[in-house]
Protein backbone atom coordinates (compact mmCIF):
# COMPACT_ATOMS: atom_id res chain seq x y z
CA UNK A 1 0.00 0.00 0.00
CA UNK A 2 1.53 3.49 -0.78
CA UNK A 3 2.18 5.63 2.07
CA UNK A 4 -0.43 8.35 -0.06
CA UNK A 5 -3.17 5.60 0.46
CA UNK A 6 -2.89 4.26 4.17
CA UNK A 7 -4.74 5.58 6.14
CA UNK A 8 -3.54 6.82 10.12
CA UNK A 9 -5.29 4.51 11.46
CA UNK A 10 -4.28 1.43 9.51
CA UNK A 11 -0.97 1.92 10.32
CA UNK A 12 -1.75 2.25 14.20
CA UNK A 13 -3.77 -1.45 14.10
CA UNK A 14 -0.93 -2.84 12.32
CA UNK A 15 1.07 -1.67 14.65
CA UNK A 16 -0.89 -2.67 17.40
CA UNK A 17 -0.91 -6.25 16.07
CA UNK A 18 2.37 -6.37 15.60
CA UNK A 19 2.59 -5.99 19.29
CA UNK A 20 -0.04 -8.32 20.30
CA UNK A 21 1.82 -11.22 18.26
CA UNK A 22 4.63 -10.66 20.05
CA UNK A 23 2.79 -10.78 23.32
CA UNK A 24 3.40 -13.73 25.34
CA UNK A 25 1.65 -12.11 28.31
CA UNK A 26 4.06 -11.04 30.37
CA UNK A 27 7.37 -10.06 27.82
CA UNK A 28 7.25 -9.06 24.54
CA UNK A 29 9.47 -10.83 22.10
CA UNK A 30 11.55 -8.77 20.50
CA UNK A 31 10.56 -10.02 16.95
CA UNK A 32 8.77 -13.55 15.90
CA UNK A 33 11.40 -15.34 14.75
CA UNK A 34 15.08 -14.17 14.80
CA UNK A 35 14.45 -12.96 18.46
CA UNK A 36 12.12 -15.21 20.44
CA UNK A 37 13.09 -13.68 23.91
CA UNK A 38 13.29 -10.32 25.56
CA UNK A 39 15.60 -7.88 24.74
CA UNK A 40 16.56 -4.71 27.50
CA UNK A 41 16.56 -1.77 25.79
CA UNK A 42 13.77 -3.47 22.95
CA UNK A 43 11.81 -3.83 26.03
CA UNK A 44 11.79 -0.27 27.20
CA UNK A 45 10.45 1.19 23.56
CA UNK A 46 8.00 -1.40 23.72
CA UNK A 47 7.02 -0.22 26.79
CA UNK A 48 6.88 3.22 25.12
CA UNK A 49 4.20 1.85 22.10
CA UNK A 50 2.44 -0.34 24.59
CA UNK A 51 1.50 3.39 26.75
CA UNK A 52 -0.09 4.40 23.80
CA UNK A 53 -3.11 1.53 24.08
CA UNK A 54 -2.95 -0.44 26.69
CA UNK A 55 -0.84 1.31 30.23
CA UNK A 56 -1.38 -1.86 32.36
CA UNK A 57 0.37 -3.70 29.63
CA UNK A 58 3.21 -1.52 29.37
CA UNK A 59 3.98 -1.55 33.07
CA UNK A 60 4.02 -5.40 32.96
CA UNK A 61 6.58 -5.45 30.53
CA UNK A 62 9.17 -2.86 32.24
CA UNK A 63 8.02 -5.24 35.68
CA UNK A 64 9.21 -8.28 34.10
CA UNK A 65 12.24 -6.70 32.62
CA UNK A 66 13.22 -5.50 36.43
CA UNK A 67 12.38 -8.53 37.49
CA UNK A 68 15.73 -10.08 35.89
CA UNK A 69 17.83 -7.70 37.70
CA UNK A 70 21.02 -9.02 39.07
CA UNK A 71 21.85 -8.31 42.34
CA UNK A 72 24.63 -6.05 41.81
CA UNK A 73 22.19 -3.84 40.17
CA UNK A 74 22.65 -4.21 36.31
CA UNK A 75 19.77 -5.18 34.04
CA UNK A 76 20.60 -8.15 31.57
CA UNK A 77 20.18 -7.36 27.91
CA UNK A 78 18.55 -10.57 26.70
CA UNK A 79 15.53 -12.11 29.39
CA UNK A 80 15.57 -15.76 27.57
CA UNK A 81 11.99 -17.25 27.27
CA UNK A 82 11.86 -21.44 27.11
CA UNK A 83 11.97 -21.30 23.59
CA UNK A 84 15.17 -22.15 22.45
CA UNK A 85 14.73 -23.02 19.43
CA UNK A 86 15.20 -20.21 17.14
CA UNK A 87 18.34 -18.32 18.45
CA UNK A 88 21.69 -18.57 19.08
CA UNK A 89 23.35 -18.01 21.68
CA UNK A 90 20.63 -19.21 24.05
CA UNK A 91 20.51 -19.12 27.81
CA UNK A 92 22.91 -22.50 27.87
CA UNK A 93 25.62 -21.39 25.91
CA UNK A 94 25.85 -18.23 28.01
CA UNK A 95 26.47 -20.18 31.25
CA UNK A 96 25.21 -17.46 33.58
CA UNK A 97 23.82 -20.21 35.24
CA UNK A 98 25.84 -20.29 37.87
CA UNK A 99 27.02 -16.47 38.03
CA UNK A 100 25.86 -15.94 41.52
CA UNK A 101 24.14 -12.49 40.71
CA UNK A 102 21.92 -13.63 38.39
CA UNK A 103 18.48 -13.94 40.84
CA UNK A 104 16.91 -17.56 40.98
CA UNK A 105 14.61 -18.47 38.60
CA UNK A 106 15.48 -15.87 35.90
CA UNK A 107 17.61 -16.87 32.67
CA UNK A 108 19.01 -14.02 31.04
CA UNK A 109 22.22 -12.92 29.81
CA UNK A 110 25.32 -11.54 31.33
CA UNK A 111 26.11 -7.93 29.54
CA UNK A 112 23.35 -5.51 29.89
CA UNK A 113 22.62 -2.67 26.95
CA UNK A 114 21.48 1.22 27.14
CA UNK A 115 19.48 2.59 30.12
CA UNK A 116 16.57 3.54 28.23
CA UNK A 117 14.36 2.44 31.00
CA UNK A 118 13.48 5.67 32.86
CA UNK A 119 12.47 7.48 29.70
CA UNK A 120 9.89 4.50 28.76
CA UNK A 121 8.43 4.94 32.46
CA UNK A 122 8.05 8.33 32.01
CA UNK A 123 6.31 7.80 28.81
CA UNK A 124 4.03 5.63 30.99
CA UNK A 125 3.36 7.91 33.38
CA UNK A 126 2.39 10.53 31.10
CA UNK A 127 -0.34 8.52 29.17
CA UNK A 128 -1.49 7.17 32.47
CA UNK A 129 -2.00 10.54 33.63
CA UNK A 130 -3.36 11.65 30.49
CA UNK A 131 -5.89 8.63 30.80
CA UNK A 132 -6.64 8.80 34.52
CA UNK A 133 -8.59 6.58 36.57
CA UNK A 134 -6.90 3.16 37.10
CA UNK A 135 -4.21 3.79 34.79
CA UNK A 136 -3.03 6.81 36.73
CA UNK A 137 -3.20 4.63 40.12
CA UNK A 138 -1.28 1.74 38.25
CA UNK A 139 1.53 3.66 36.53
CA UNK A 140 2.21 6.08 39.84
CA UNK A 141 2.07 2.58 42.12
CA UNK A 142 4.57 1.32 39.24
CA UNK A 143 6.79 4.60 39.96
CA UNK A 144 7.03 4.09 43.50
CA UNK A 145 7.59 0.36 43.58
CA UNK A 146 9.97 0.33 41.09
CA UNK A 147 12.03 3.60 41.82
CA UNK A 148 14.58 1.80 43.93
CA UNK A 149 15.50 -0.92 40.78
CA UNK A 150 15.77 2.09 38.32
CA UNK A 151 17.97 3.64 41.14
CA UNK A 152 20.62 0.25 41.45
CA UNK A 153 21.08 -0.23 37.79
CA UNK A 154 21.59 3.47 37.14
CA UNK A 155 24.37 3.38 40.52
CA UNK A 156 26.04 -0.17 39.17
CA UNK A 157 26.27 1.83 35.46
CA UNK A 158 27.80 4.50 37.22
CA UNK A 159 30.59 2.74 39.50
CA UNK A 160 30.85 -0.26 37.98
CA UNK A 161 31.29 0.31 34.92
CA UNK A 162 32.91 3.92 35.14
CA UNK A 163 35.24 3.13 37.80
CA UNK A 164 37.87 6.08 37.30
CA UNK A 165 34.61 8.64 37.13
CA UNK A 166 35.39 9.78 33.46
CA UNK A 167 31.91 10.39 32.73
CA UNK A 168 31.75 7.69 29.95
CA UNK A 169 30.63 4.22 30.75
CA UNK A 170 32.71 1.35 29.22
CA UNK A 171 31.18 -1.48 27.93
CA UNK A 172 33.00 -5.13 27.27
CA UNK A 173 31.07 -6.27 23.93
CA UNK A 174 29.66 -4.75 21.12
CA UNK A 175 26.19 -6.27 22.25
CA UNK A 176 26.17 -4.31 25.03
CA UNK A 177 26.55 -1.08 22.80
CA UNK A 178 22.99 -2.54 20.71
CA UNK A 179 25.35 -1.51 18.00
CA UNK A 180 26.78 -4.81 17.42
CA UNK A 181 28.82 -4.31 14.08
CA UNK A 182 28.97 -0.73 13.94
CA UNK A 183 32.29 0.68 12.36
CA UNK A 184 32.52 1.76 15.95
CA UNK A 185 34.06 -1.63 16.81
CA UNK A 186 36.27 -2.12 13.78
CA UNK A 187 39.57 -1.28 15.91
CA UNK A 188 38.34 -3.40 19.27
CA UNK A 189 38.06 -6.52 17.25
CA UNK A 190 40.69 -6.04 15.37
CA UNK A 191 42.53 -6.57 18.55
CA UNK A 192 40.78 -9.30 19.70
CA UNK A 193 42.32 -12.64 19.15
CA UNK A 194 39.70 -15.17 20.26
CA UNK A 195 41.09 -18.96 21.46
CA UNK A 196 39.23 -22.24 21.41
CA UNK A 197 35.84 -21.34 20.90
CA UNK A 198 33.23 -24.27 21.16
CA UNK A 199 31.71 -25.04 18.02
CA UNK A 200 28.57 -23.24 17.07
CA UNK A 201 25.82 -22.94 14.29
CA UNK A 202 24.55 -19.34 14.05
CA UNK A 203 20.81 -18.96 13.91
CA UNK A 204 20.29 -15.17 12.51
CA UNK A 205 21.46 -15.95 9.41
CA UNK A 206 18.46 -18.60 8.76
CA UNK A 207 15.56 -15.82 9.35
CA UNK A 208 17.10 -12.96 6.75
CA UNK A 209 16.89 -13.67 3.12
CA UNK A 210 20.52 -12.14 2.55
CA UNK A 211 23.22 -13.64 5.15
CA UNK A 212 25.11 -10.36 4.29
CA UNK A 213 22.57 -8.39 6.31
CA UNK A 214 23.85 -10.06 9.31
CA UNK A 215 27.38 -9.54 10.92
CA UNK A 216 29.94 -12.49 9.73
CA UNK A 217 31.20 -15.40 10.93
CA UNK A 218 34.58 -14.24 11.79
CA UNK A 219 32.70 -11.20 14.21
CA UNK A 220 30.39 -14.04 15.53
CA UNK A 221 33.76 -15.91 16.87
CA UNK A 222 34.99 -13.03 18.56
CA UNK A 223 31.51 -12.22 19.77
CA UNK A 224 31.40 -16.00 20.97
CA UNK A 225 35.00 -15.34 22.55
CA UNK A 226 34.23 -12.53 24.50
CA UNK A 227 30.92 -14.28 25.99
CA UNK A 228 33.18 -17.55 27.02
CA UNK A 229 36.08 -14.82 28.76
CA UNK A 230 33.30 -13.16 30.42
CA UNK A 231 31.58 -16.81 31.28
CA UNK A 232 35.39 -18.09 32.78
CA UNK A 233 35.23 -15.92 35.61
CA UNK A 234 31.34 -16.58 36.72
CA UNK A 235 30.29 -12.88 35.15
CA UNK A 236 31.69 -11.37 38.70
CA UNK A 237 32.66 -7.77 37.56
CA UNK A 238 36.06 -6.60 38.77
CA UNK A 239 37.33 -9.87 37.33
CA UNK A 240 35.83 -9.60 33.98
CA UNK A 241 37.34 -6.22 33.73
CA UNK A 242 40.52 -8.52 34.42
CA UNK A 243 40.31 -10.85 31.67
CA UNK A 244 37.84 -9.32 29.07
CA UNK A 245 39.76 -8.58 25.67
CA UNK A 246 37.21 -5.76 24.55
CA UNK A 247 37.02 -2.67 26.90
CA UNK A 248 35.21 0.69 25.32
CA UNK A 249 34.24 4.11 26.65
CA UNK A 250 30.85 3.75 24.66
CA UNK A 251 29.70 7.13 23.65
CA UNK A 252 26.43 6.35 22.90
CA UNK A 253 25.58 4.44 25.72
CA UNK A 254 26.93 7.55 27.90
CA UNK A 255 24.36 9.73 26.75
CA UNK A 256 21.57 7.83 27.12
CA UNK A 257 22.22 7.66 30.81
CA UNK A 258 22.72 11.24 31.00
CA UNK A 259 19.58 11.85 29.73
CA UNK A 260 18.03 9.04 31.62
CA UNK A 261 19.46 9.83 34.82
CA UNK A 262 17.94 13.62 34.75
CA UNK A 263 14.32 11.74 33.40
CA UNK A 264 14.47 9.32 37.10
CA UNK A 265 15.94 12.29 39.23
CA UNK A 266 12.72 14.35 38.37
CA UNK A 267 10.89 10.98 38.75
CA UNK A 268 12.28 10.69 42.04
CA UNK A 269 11.75 14.63 43.17
CA UNK A 270 7.98 13.74 42.83
CA UNK A 271 8.34 10.82 44.97
CA UNK A 272 10.10 12.81 47.18
CA UNK A 273 13.25 10.82 47.29
CA UNK A 274 15.61 14.59 47.21
CA UNK A 275 18.95 12.99 48.10
CA UNK A 276 18.63 10.21 45.55
CA UNK A 277 17.51 13.18 42.84
CA UNK A 278 20.30 14.93 43.94
CA UNK A 279 22.58 12.11 43.30
CA UNK A 280 20.83 11.35 39.73
CA UNK A 281 21.02 14.81 38.54
CA UNK A 282 25.15 14.44 39.19
CA UNK A 283 25.40 11.50 37.15
CA UNK A 284 23.27 13.41 34.65
CA UNK A 285 25.88 16.48 34.24
CA UNK A 286 28.79 14.32 34.72
CA UNK A 287 27.89 11.43 31.77
CA UNK A 288 26.55 14.82 29.78
CA UNK A 289 30.02 16.25 30.65
CA UNK A 290 31.75 12.64 29.53
CA UNK A 291 29.97 12.74 25.89
CA UNK A 292 30.68 16.30 25.47
CA UNK A 293 34.30 16.01 26.30
CA UNK A 294 34.85 13.15 23.23
CA UNK A 295 33.43 15.47 20.02
CA UNK A 296 36.19 16.08 17.62
CA UNK A 297 36.52 19.40 17.15
CA UNK A 298 37.03 19.06 13.68
CA UNK A 299 34.30 16.24 12.96
CA UNK A 300 31.82 17.95 15.23
CA UNK A 301 31.10 14.17 16.32
CA UNK A 302 31.08 12.09 19.71
CA UNK A 303 34.03 9.66 20.14
CA UNK A 304 33.83 6.41 21.82
CA UNK A 305 37.20 5.79 23.45
CA UNK A 306 39.43 2.25 23.58
CA UNK A 307 40.51 1.56 26.57
CA UNK A 308 42.73 -1.33 26.06
CA UNK A 309 44.43 0.38 22.96
CA UNK A 310 44.26 4.15 24.70
CA UNK A 311 43.23 5.50 21.60
CA UNK A 312 40.26 7.25 20.72
CA UNK A 313 38.13 6.00 18.01
CA UNK A 314 36.87 8.32 15.28
CA UNK A 315 34.21 7.00 13.07
CA UNK A 316 31.68 8.53 11.05
CA UNK A 317 28.43 6.62 12.44
CA UNK A 318 25.04 7.84 14.39
CA UNK A 319 26.49 7.24 17.60
CA UNK A 320 28.30 10.88 17.24
CA UNK A 321 25.32 12.77 17.73
CA UNK A 322 25.41 11.33 21.74
CA UNK A 323 25.38 14.83 22.64
CA UNK A 324 21.96 14.97 20.94
CA UNK A 325 20.61 12.56 23.52
CA UNK A 326 22.58 13.64 26.33
CA UNK A 327 21.64 17.12 26.33
CA UNK A 328 23.37 20.10 26.86
CA UNK A 329 25.57 22.78 25.77
CA UNK A 330 23.65 24.93 23.31
CA UNK A 331 26.72 26.22 21.22
CA UNK A 332 27.72 22.08 20.84
CA UNK A 333 24.21 20.89 19.91
CA UNK A 334 23.45 23.48 17.71
CA UNK A 335 26.56 22.81 15.59
CA UNK A 336 25.22 18.87 16.09
CA UNK A 337 21.67 19.54 14.49
CA UNK A 338 23.07 21.32 11.54
CA UNK A 339 25.44 18.53 10.62
CA UNK A 340 22.87 16.12 11.21
CA UNK A 341 20.44 17.88 8.75
CA UNK A 342 23.36 18.37 6.79
CA UNK A 343 24.58 16.51 3.24
CA UNK A 344 26.80 13.91 5.08
CA UNK A 345 23.36 12.56 6.99
CA UNK A 346 20.02 13.53 7.07
CA UNK A 347 20.38 15.74 4.01
CA UNK A 348 22.62 13.41 1.71
CA UNK A 349 20.93 13.22 -2.29
CA UNK A 350 20.72 9.56 -2.16
CA UNK A 351 18.57 8.85 0.41
CA UNK A 352 14.91 7.56 0.41
CA UNK A 353 14.03 8.75 3.64
CA UNK A 354 15.25 12.19 4.95
CA UNK A 355 16.39 9.81 8.49
CA UNK A 356 19.98 9.25 9.65
CA UNK A 357 21.19 6.20 8.48
CA UNK A 358 23.74 4.30 11.06
CA UNK A 359 26.83 5.11 8.98
CA UNK A 360 27.47 8.05 6.98
CA UNK A 361 27.01 7.44 3.16
CA UNK A 362 30.05 9.22 2.40
CA UNK A 363 32.10 7.05 5.05
CA UNK A 364 34.13 4.36 3.52
CA UNK A 365 32.99 1.91 5.75
CA UNK A 366 29.41 2.49 4.59
CA UNK A 367 27.50 -0.95 3.54
CA UNK A 368 23.49 -0.27 3.16
CA UNK A 369 22.07 -3.44 3.70
CA UNK A 370 24.51 -4.48 6.42
CA UNK A 371 22.90 -4.35 10.17
CA UNK A 372 24.41 -1.23 11.71
CA UNK A 373 27.04 -0.53 8.78
CA UNK A 374 24.44 1.84 7.02
CA UNK A 375 20.58 1.09 7.12
CA UNK A 376 18.44 2.84 9.41
CA UNK A 377 17.02 1.94 12.94
CA UNK A 378 13.32 3.37 13.41
CA UNK A 379 13.48 3.24 16.95
CA UNK A 380 17.19 5.41 17.11
CA UNK A 381 14.74 7.89 14.95
CA UNK A 382 12.28 8.23 17.97
CA UNK A 383 14.63 8.42 20.48
CA UNK A 384 16.47 11.60 18.93
CA UNK A 385 12.78 13.04 18.01
CA UNK A 386 12.08 12.44 21.86
CA UNK A 387 15.67 14.34 22.67
CA UNK A 388 14.95 17.29 20.51
CA UNK A 389 11.50 17.82 21.95
CA UNK A 390 13.31 17.99 25.33
CA UNK A 391 15.05 20.56 24.33
CA UNK A 392 12.70 22.73 22.17
CA UNK A 393 13.62 21.71 18.65
CA UNK A 394 10.30 21.33 17.45
CA UNK A 395 11.41 21.63 13.42
CA UNK A 396 13.77 18.59 13.95
CA UNK A 397 11.41 16.68 15.97
CA UNK A 398 9.04 16.93 13.09
CA UNK A 399 11.09 16.43 10.07
CA UNK A 400 11.66 12.99 12.05
CA UNK A 401 8.31 12.47 12.55
CA UNK A 402 6.84 12.63 9.33
CA UNK A 403 9.95 11.01 7.65
CA UNK A 404 10.04 8.09 9.85
CA UNK A 405 6.12 7.87 9.37
CA UNK A 406 6.54 7.82 5.72
CA UNK A 407 9.11 4.79 5.93
CA UNK A 408 6.78 2.85 8.10
CA UNK A 409 3.78 2.96 5.73
CA UNK A 410 4.95 -0.40 4.40
CA UNK A 411 3.35 -2.02 7.13
CA UNK A 412 6.32 -4.35 7.35
CA UNK A 413 7.87 -3.17 10.47
CA UNK A 414 11.28 -4.02 9.83
CA UNK A 415 14.19 -4.49 12.01
CA UNK A 416 16.12 -2.14 10.27
CA UNK A 417 15.88 0.02 6.43
CA UNK A 418 18.13 0.11 3.69
CA UNK A 419 18.61 4.54 3.58
CA UNK A 420 19.47 4.25 -0.43
CA UNK A 421 16.31 2.41 -1.37
CA UNK A 422 14.39 2.39 1.92
CA UNK A 423 13.74 -1.48 1.61
CA UNK A 424 12.61 -3.26 5.02
CA UNK A 425 15.76 -5.65 5.98
CA UNK A 426 16.67 -7.89 9.30
CA UNK A 427 13.71 -9.25 10.71
CA UNK A 428 10.10 -7.93 9.98
CA UNK A 429 7.33 -7.29 12.58
CA UNK A 430 9.80 -6.40 14.93
CA UNK A 431 8.15 -4.85 18.26
CA UNK A 432 10.18 -1.72 18.77
CA UNK A 433 9.66 -1.06 15.20
CA UNK A 434 5.63 -1.33 15.59
CA UNK A 435 5.81 0.85 18.86
CA UNK A 436 7.93 3.67 17.43
CA UNK A 437 4.79 3.87 14.78
CA UNK A 438 2.90 3.92 17.53
CA UNK A 439 4.44 6.86 19.43
CA UNK A 440 5.13 9.07 16.18
CA UNK A 441 1.41 8.35 15.41
CA UNK A 442 0.19 9.36 19.34
CA UNK A 443 2.43 12.55 19.15
CA UNK A 444 0.91 13.82 15.91
CA UNK A 445 -2.07 13.56 17.09
CA UNK A 446 -1.06 16.50 19.25
CA UNK A 447 -0.69 15.06 23.01
CA UNK A 448 1.30 17.37 25.18
CA UNK A 449 3.23 16.96 28.33
CA UNK A 450 7.08 15.83 29.20
CA UNK A 451 7.02 12.70 26.64
CA UNK A 452 5.24 14.82 23.49
CA UNK A 453 7.53 14.19 20.23
N1 LIG B 1 21.75 -8.09 18.79
C1 LIG B 1 22.49 -9.28 19.05
C2 LIG B 1 21.89 -10.45 18.48
O1 LIG B 1 20.92 -10.78 18.61
C3 LIG B 1 22.75 -9.50 20.50
O2 LIG B 1 21.83 -9.09 21.36
O3 LIG B 1 22.39 -11.26 17.91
Amino acid sequence: MSPETLSTEQLRASAIEVLRLNDLGTMTTAAPNLYPHMWSWDAAFVAIGLARFDVPRAITELRTLLAAQWTTGMIPHIVFTDDDTGYFPGFERWGTAGAAALPAGIKSSGICQPPVHAIALLHILDRARENGGSDREAAESFLAESFDGWLAWHRWLATVRDPDRVGLVEIHHGWESGFDNSPRWDGPYSRVVPGAVEPFTRRDTQHVTDASERPDDEEYTKYLWLVQQMASVGFEDRAVQEVIGFRVRDVFFSGILAASSDVLAGLGEELGRHDEAAELRQLAVRFRDGVASTVDPGTGLARDYDVLAEEWISTDTVSGFAPLVAGGDRILLDRQRQLLRGPQWMGHPDLRFPLPPSTSPTSPAFRPRTYWRGPVWPFLNLLFGWASMRDGQEALSSELRSASLEQLSDLKFAEYYDPLTGRPLGSFAQAWTAAAALEWIGAADGTDGRTRI
